[in-house]
């Protein structure tokens, strides 16, 4: 059973536990299907909280997305504001996000979409850390981890850019590109997170290294150690994809977003020797899927629908315009610039 805000729901749940009022008087049955006007009810009764009866992977329709977002941003920038004044790190709230995060990723479709809409209206470190845990509970279901593993890569990818609250911001906001000083400090981040999370009870061993070596690469290129391959943990292979491709996909002040499409071509043929395959692979199968039937604007500035994607050739679709076809496999000077919501 999963508790949820009550600013997240929808009408048409199916309460999990009792709803009394604060006298004690029961207001709604376990069982019952609240209504939009009980909803209303519940609020002016300062009702924050309900259970869902449903399993987990049925709730994603109740739940509006767009509200789990926000609540998770707001979360998110208040551990890292917690984090940057040196106090305890609240593991409930945080805990509770991830398993609504987790809620969210069931119903994939429409997955990216929305987080496409969410994205740029807010600080890029809190959209980013948001993404990255979507991003990090999408490959672990891709790749068939336990529900336990499945959140605890929600937590790391929530979390492991949370050593930047060590950078002062004149660097982190910096337009620029940075000095090898500044890259220097900037690099810390991922020890300083690590030290943050390392001695907390609710993190395990995993989550604690996947933060700390998130930005290793299987060649030795990577840092903060430069570890290679295998020394590599799991986790954290997963949450550097996560974490590439998203950088890849948002706009940033020192550089501007590609399209998920540019962003798949350029993590795949970067990742040899790089990423980890396996991971980057499953990645560059799947993620595909999701871009057929979205409109998108071409490189010679032509609109058109994505009809087919080879699953050869998973980044270059055949693209209809008008009554045309085009195949940008065949024809390798159109790229795809942007989807178009
Ligand atoms: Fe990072
Ligand atoms: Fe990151």
């Amino acid at each position: 059973m999963l508790k949820i805000k009550l600013s997240q729901l929808k009408p048409g749940v199916k309460l999990g536990k009792d709803i009394f009022t604060f006298d004690g008087n029961l207001l709604l049955p376990k069982g019952s299907i609240v209504s939009k006007e009980q909803l209303e009810q519940f609020a002016r009764r300062n009702i924050e909280e309900v259970y869902l009866w449903e399993e987990s992977s049925k709730i994603k329709s109740q739940v509006d997305f767009q509200e789990v977002y926000k609540d998770s941003l707001a979360v998110t920038r208040e551990f890292m504001l917690e984090a940057k004044l040196g106090k305890p790190i609240d593991e409930k709230e945080i805990n509770a996000t991830v398993e609504m995060l987790v809620c969210q990723v069931f119903d994939q479709n429409d997955l990216f979409h929305q987080m496409r809409i969410m994205k740029e209206k807010d600080e890029y470190l809190f959209t980013h850390s948001v993404n990255v845990s979507l991003l990090c509970i999408l490959i672990g279901r891709w790749m068939k981890y336990s529900d336990e593993k499945i959140k605890e890569l929600g937590l790391a990818g929530l979390l492991h850019d949370i050593g930047k609250v060590k950078v002062p911001d004149h660097i982190l906001q910096k337009p620029d590109t940075l000095t090898p000083e500044e890259f220097e400090v900037v690099k810390k981040h991922t020890i300083d997170g690590y030290n943050l999370l390392v001695d907390l009870p609710w993190i395990n061993e995993s989550m604690a290294n996947a933060v700390l070596m998130h930005h290793e690469r299987a060649d030795g290129s990577g840092y903060p150690l430069g570890l290679k391959g295998v020394k590599i943990n799991n986790y954290a292979s997963i949450v550097a994809v996560a974490d590439v491709y998203d950088a890849m996909t948002s706009e940033r002040i020192y550089s501007d977003k590609v399209s998920p499409y540019t962003a798949v071509e350029t993590l795949w043929n970067d990742s040899f020797g790089k990423l980890d395959p396996r991971i980057s692979k499953v990645f560059y199968d799947k993620i595909t899927d999701f871009y057929v039937g979205n409109e998108v604007l071409l490189s010679n500035n032509e609109r058109g629908l994505v009809v087919y994607i080879d699953p050869g050739q998973p980044t270059r679709p055949i693209i209809k315009v008008g009554d045309e076809f085009y195949n940008l496999a065949e024809d390798r000077s159109l790229t795809i610039l942007e989807i178009i919501d």
